[in-house]
């Protein structure tokens, strides 16, 4: 007896301070500890358990053979408007789900956007230019519109790539620059065509004509070859002057370059170094003539309202247009 008393002491002496104990004693020492889990986590774990059985309700959630449980219909469903592959628009309601909600979501965001994409269509191309709060939007939807369709070809800002593509943010427009010519140029589509001259002239006149072109830009060249070719291009041999007119100009109509504004859309002429590469590179696209750009319709591809849209957007925001 006085024993079990040493032993009762010595085990109270052991025992962390501030934790109850069961009373259950083995070994003479051997004590259960009780720490009960905080309330807070007890809770909580109630919580998650009975959340689990609403969500179940709810939502999709247990597989059964090939199919799952689709939660309380009415309780979580979802009605969108879905186009369909032919164009038809179909109220749909299905459960809640992701994709449903994001249907929901780009519904409202077109819905929201058909008023502007409206006003745009209904306003003289000069009134939305002046109008600022229009215009904002011309420039984000511009922007994603070209981005999405005209972008691959023209680059994100515009500025087009040497022998591919245009740059359609500078002040030069072989097709014309008004917001008519712009229109007419996204929805019909161009493709320019200069004919090949490698069989109808000589090697030295194509020389002499590629020197005349060059000296238009004030590229290095040599004179006198130049002035041949100033001749030839004016001659009805090659009839240069027909297509790119007797100032080498160009012709909007036909969007034949203009050959004396320094820019250039197939021969990279300011990227070659030495005069002989330059002469060539010209002589080049003469001897093989020009089929090589095409810029699509877009007629069929995008809304009119949308077409006029990116006519604002080229012209406007791009800048250049005249
Ligand atoms: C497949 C590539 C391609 C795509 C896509 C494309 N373009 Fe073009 N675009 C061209 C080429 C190439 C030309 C020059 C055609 C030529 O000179 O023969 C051109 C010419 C143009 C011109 C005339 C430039 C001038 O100087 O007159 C405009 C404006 C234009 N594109 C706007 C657009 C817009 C807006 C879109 C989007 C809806 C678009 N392009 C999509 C390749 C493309
Ligand atoms: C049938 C009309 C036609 C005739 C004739 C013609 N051209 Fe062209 N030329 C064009 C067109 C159109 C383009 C632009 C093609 C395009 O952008 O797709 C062009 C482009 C060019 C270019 C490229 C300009 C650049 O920016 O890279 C040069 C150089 C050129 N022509 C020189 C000549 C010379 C020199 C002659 C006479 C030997 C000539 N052309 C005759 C229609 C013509």
């Amino acid at each position: 007896m006085s024993q079990d008393k040493a032993t009762a002491k010595s085990t109270n002496e052991t025992r962390p301070k501030g934790v109850q104990t069961t009373g259950h004693v083995w070994d003479s020492d051997l004590q259960e500890l009780k720490n009960p889990l905080p309330r807070w986590w007890v809770w909580a774990f109630y919580i998650t358990a009975i959340f689990t059985v609403v969500y179940w309700l709810f939502y999709p959630a247990w597989p059964i053979g090939n199919t799952y449980t689709k939660g309380i219909p009415g309780l979580n469903s979802i009605t969108y408007t879905a186009t369909q592959v032919d164009g038809t628009q179909v109220e749909k309601t299905t459960h809640w789900n992701m994709r449903a909600k994001y249907m929901v979501e780009m519904n409202e965001l077109h819905a929201a956007q058909r008023q502007w994409f409206d006003k745009v269509a209904a306003t003289p191309y000069e009134q939305i230019s002046q109008d600022a709060e229009l215009m904002q939007f011309v420039t984000s939807a511009g922007k994603t519109l070209f981005s999405d369709n005209c972008a691959p070809c023209h680059q994100a800002g515009g500025q087009g790539v040497i022998g591919f593509s245009p740059n359609l943010t500078d002040d030069h427009w072989q097709y014309g620059g008004t917001y008519e010519q712009i229109h007419e140029t996204i929805v019909q589509g161009r493709q320019g065509y200069m004919p090949p001259f490698k069989d109808v002239i000589s090697d030295e006149e194509i020389t002499q004509l590629a020197n005349y072109v060059l000296s238009l830009s004030g590229e290095p060249h040599e004179a006198e070859a130049a002035s041949v070719g100033a001749k030839l291009f004016k001659s009805d041999t090659t009839a240069c002057y027909y297509c790119h007119g007797v100032d080498a100009k160009g012709k909007e109509g036909l969007g034949s370059a203009n050959l004396t504004d320094k820019i250039w859309l197939w021969a990279n002429v300011p990227a070659i170094k030495t005069q002989e590469d330059k002469v060539k590179e010209i002589k080049n696209i003469i001897s093989a003539g020009l089929n090589r750009g095409v810029m699509p319709a877009w007629d069929a591809r995008l809304k009119p309202d949308q077409i006029k849209l990116l006519t604002v957007y080229v012209h406007e925001s791009l800048g250049g247009g005249k």
